[in-house]
């Protein structure tokens, strides 16, 4: 078992369950954060948050997903050393464009782009709502509750650096689904989904994700930033 989860393979697919999982993480987390758009008063989307910080979720979920997310991390970085030092010159002619797209020859830049993001978007909530306690509070059903709602909003609207983080979330976004466009249908094709008619199923249906996770998120900062009162 061990020699097989070191094996090529074996790395490739603890790489694609854990990405799997991420990219079910990041559609439940856009349809938590997409009650932001529907009410402006911030209490759906305030009694989400209260909902996922009950203890259950920080204790059992959370410590699942920053694994997951680490597992992703490290196996993506020791497949890439891998095949740098299996192929370690770059082909002499270069003419990969017809068969790969810019976004599969690039994941590993992506991915550590929407790393960096990560990085400064914790920053902005999850430390603050989880570790420090740094966030307004407000009522919610007779409970004080955390108001995310109102961090959030105010992280894109207050002054000059709310067009600045605006703009940062947006890049981020597109980041994200750049990294997803290839990364959806190249876990599927790992555990198995790899003939003609499923790879092109998979293909439409991994566009079609990317562009509702990056339109999703670029919406909410555009939407923040602009037109919340
Ligand atoms: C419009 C964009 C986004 C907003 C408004 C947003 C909002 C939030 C908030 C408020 C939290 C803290 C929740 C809590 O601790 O109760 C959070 C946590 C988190 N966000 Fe985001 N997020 C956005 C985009 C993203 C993206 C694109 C990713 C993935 C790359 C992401 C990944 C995470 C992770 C991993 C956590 C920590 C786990 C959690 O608390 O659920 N977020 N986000």
């Amino acid at each position: 078992m061990s020699s097989f989860l070191s094996s090529s393979i074996g790395k490739k697919l603890i790489m694609s369950l854990s990405g799997i999982f991420l990219v079910v993480f990041v559609l439940v987390h856009l349809i938590l954060n997409s009650f932001l758009l529907f009410d402006s008063t911030g209490e759906l989307f305030n009694a989400g948050a209260h909902f996922m910080s009950l203890p259950v979720i920080r204790f059992g979920l959370q410590p699942v997903l920053f694994g997951g997310f680490i597992i992703h991390i490290i196996y993506a970085i020791t497949l890439t050393l891998q095949n740098m030092k299996a192929r370690p010159q770059k082909y002499a002619v270069q003419n990969l464009s017809n068969s790969s797209t810019w976004s599969s020859r690039n994941m590993f830049v992506l991915g550590g782009l929407v790393l960096v993001f990560l990085a400064m978007h914790l920053m902005h909530f999850f430390i603050k709502m989880q570790i420090t306690g740094e966030v307004p509070t407000t009522m919610l059903n007779g409970e004080e509750v955390h108001n995310g709602a109102k961090l959030v909003k105010d992280l894109f609207t207050t002054g000059t650096l709310g067009l600045v983080y605006t703009c940062l979330y947006v890049l981020g976004a597109i980041l994200l689904g750049l990294h997803l466009s290839h990364g959806f249908w190249s876990a599927f094709q790992s555990i198995g989904f790899s003939n003609n008619i499923w790879r092109k199923r998979l293909e439409k249906v991994s566009y079609f994700y990317a562009f509702f996770i990056a339109a999703g998120f670029t919406i909410i900062p555009l939407y923040l930033h602009f037109f919340a009162k």
